[in-house]
Formats: structure tokens, C-alpha cells, sequence
């Protein structure tokens, strides 16, 4: 059931340390960026990341954000080449998230680059979320805290208005100072135009006559017209020329085998993941718990597809609450 009401604390030492206490305990909070306000969890937990996704109601699984407390924190879960290192230098802490190779003992919950081999990081520089990193101790996944559909919010108000009880508390420290989502950027593609400009993004790339960054600005005009963009090109993405969000990106993880859906029992070859009552070779959630489900889905999809069995198969998923969310990844998972 959905509590009608947050709490809402004015930033201070004392709200930190709540917050940061119910962060260790696999909660959520929100707390505000230099951007817009985030709904905060520990991003090495996969039940606590689940539950992002379950407050916000988000029919599909975008990976989210993981903020670190500064450049050496984000190299422990990253891999970092020269571009990425001077980006880091010249805008962190900022309001600009790279998205790089995810280092394989970074100890991110899989859910949290959806299975992706990259992930996204960023700096902070507002005290709240420096704070909530500082006295949790770990890095945090945070995507904007609104509910699915709607507009990143900007004020503890916002927040409150838009998720309700279904966060249980908010750290309020006023309007955010951006108002924007943060600048995306992929090697050296704009994946979604924020704060800091493609124009500055360029100006702060070393080595000299390699080229602008292929950006793309919410005009969907680039800063540089007489060079081509370097690096990959977002294109499923792309509508009218602009790059709509990286979260409509058709980017995501599918597994090499063949997904059957809604299976009751195994076929001959398959290797069943299972769901509540149907047991499998393994399962999503012996108690049919939807959040512990989606914390694991993406671990168990890699494990089936790295074991010796010729297919997969996967018991059906209730469509209730983040359900939604994981029967729209196993649709994608099983599409061919
Ligand atoms: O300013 C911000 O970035 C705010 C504050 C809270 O930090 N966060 C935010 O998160 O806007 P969210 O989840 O609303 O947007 C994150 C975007 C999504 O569109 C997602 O698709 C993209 O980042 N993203 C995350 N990981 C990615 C990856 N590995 N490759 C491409 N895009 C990625
Ligand atoms: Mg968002």
C-alpha cells in the first residue's frame, strides 16, 4: 500500500545520518542534486535498486545513474581512457554523467546498467547527495524521483507530489540549481544534451584535430557543423534528427539463447527460471516477491545463457506493480 505522506527533512547533519542509515538498510531516500532530485538506493544491492524502480512505477528497466563521491571512487567501477579522464578533470564534481565500460569487480547490482556492459557515472557536486554518499558509503544509483511518465522534479514538493508515500523520505534542501537532468555523454556522442554543453564538452577533449564531439542539443543542431561526430552513433535513438532520451535507447541486454516466455515447465534443452510456484532450475523468487524478482533478474538471465543448457525458459511474471517492468524486459530479452 502506498503511505499518503513522505517525511521531509530540512538538510542537516542529523537528516544525513537518517538518511544514510535507511541507504545501508536497502531503502530509498531522495535527496537533491545540483540537477534535479534523485531517488537515492545502494547501488551495489539489488533488492534496494528494485526498489527504485517499484517507487517510481517504471514499466521497463533503464539503467540509472551511479554517483560517487569523486574521481577515484568512479574508476573503481569504471574503466577510464584519456577522453573520459579529462572530462572527469574538467567537470566534476558537475552536472555530466559518462557512460564507460563497467569494470568487472565493480560490485554494481546488475539491475543497475540493466546487464549492460557500461554504465553511467557522475560526480555530484550539491552537499546533499556529496553528504548521503559520504556518510552511507556507497556509491548510489539515483534516477530522477517522479514517478514514470512524469517531470523530473526540482523542489522536496516536487518530489512529495509526484511519489507520495511511496518514498518514505526526502531530504530537502530547495530548488535545485540546474533544474535539468544531466549531460550524457558516450565516448565522445552527446546522449543527452544538459548543463554543460556539447560546445564545452569539445573545448575540454585532449589531443588536438581528432574532432568535436558529435553532440546533439535539445535544437538538435550541432555546435560544430563542418566535422562528423565521432564515436558510435546513438541511432536508435534518434527521431528528427535530436536524440531522444538514452532511455528509449533500444540498447539492452539480450541473452544468445532462445527465451520462451510464460513456461509452466521445462522443454526438452531449456533450463528453467522459475517464479513462485513454478520452481525451475532456479528461481526469480521462491515466494513470488516481485522486488526480489527484478533484483535478480538480470544476474539470472547471464547465468542461463552462460550454462551449458541449448535454451531458456522463464515462468510467468504477475504484470502487477514493477511486474510490468520485468515482463517488458523478458519481452525484450525474448524478441528475435
Ligand atoms: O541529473 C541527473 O542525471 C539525474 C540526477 C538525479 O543525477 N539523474 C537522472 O537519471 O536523470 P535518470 O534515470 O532519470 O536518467 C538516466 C539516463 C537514462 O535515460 C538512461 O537510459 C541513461 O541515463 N543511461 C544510464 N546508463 C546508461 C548506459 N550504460 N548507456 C546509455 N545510457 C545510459
Ligand atoms: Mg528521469
Amino acid at each position: 500500500m502506498t503511505r499518503p505522506h513522505p517525511r521531509i527533512l530540512p538538510y542537516g547533519t542529523a537528516a544525513i545520518a537518517e538518511a544514510a542509515a535507511l541507504i545501508r538498510d536497502g531503502g530509498i531516500v531522495a535527496v537533491p542534486t545540483e540537477t534535479v532530485y534523485g531517488l537515492a538506493a545502494d547501488a551495489t544491492n539489488a533488492e534496494a535498486v528494485a526498489r527504485i524502480y517499484a517507487a517510481k512505477g517504471r514499466p521497463s528497466f533503464n539503467p540509472l545513474i551511479v554517483h560517487v563521491a569523486d574521481l577515484a571512487a568512479a574508476e573503481r567501477i569504471a574503466v577510464f581512457d584519456a577522453d573520459a579522464r579529462a572530462l572527469a578533470a574538467a567537470f566534476w564534481p558537475g552536472p555530466l554523467t559518462l557512460v564507460l565500460p563497467v569494470r568487472g569487480d565493480s560490485g554494481i547490482a546488475s539491475l543497475v546498467t540493466a546487464g549492460l556492459a557500461t554504465i553511467a557515472v557522475r560526480v555530484p557536486r550539491h552537499r546533499a547527495m556529496q553528504g548521503l554518499i559520504a556518510a552511507s558509503g556507497k556509491p548510489l544509483a539515483a534516477p530522477s524521483a517522479n514517478a514514470s511518465g512524469g517531470i523530473s522534479p526540482t523542489t522536496a514538493a516536487h518530489v512529495a507530489g509526484s511519489l507520495g508515500g511511496n518514498v518514505p523520505l526526502i531530504l530537502d534542501d530547495g530548488a535545485t540549481e540546474a533544474g535539468l537532468e544531466s549531460t550524457i555523454v558516450a565516448g565522445r556522442t552527446v546522449l543527452r544534451p544538459g548543463p554543460v554543453t556539447g560546445e564545452f564538452i569539445t573545448k575540454h577533449l585532449p589531443g588536438e584535430g581528432r574532432g568535436p564531439i558529435g553532440t546533439s542539443d535539445v535544437t538538435g543542431h550541432s555546435g560544430h557543423h563542418d566535422r562528423p561526430p565521432i564515436g558510435p552513433r546513438p541511432s536508435p535513438g534518434r527521431s528528427g534528427g535530436a536524440v531522444t532520451a538514452p532511455g528509449q535507447l533500444e540498447s539492452h541486454y539480450a541473452p544468445s539463447k532462445l527465451l520462451r516466455l510464460n513456461a509452466t515447465e521445462a522443454h526438452s534443452g531449456e533450463w528453467l527460471i522459475g517464479f513462485g510456484d513454478v520452481a525451475g532450475d532456479i528461481t526469480l523468487s521462491a515466494s513470488g516477491n516481485l522486488v526480489e524478482a527484478a533484483a535478480k533478474l538480470f544476474d539470472l538471465l547471464h547465468a542461463a545463457d552462460a550454462n551449458e543448457s541449448r535454451k531458456i525458459a522463464v515462468a510467468p511474471i504477475p504484470l502487477d506493480g514493477i511486474g510490468e517492468a520485468i515482463n517488458d524486459r523478458l519481452r525484450r530479452a525474448a524478441h528475435r
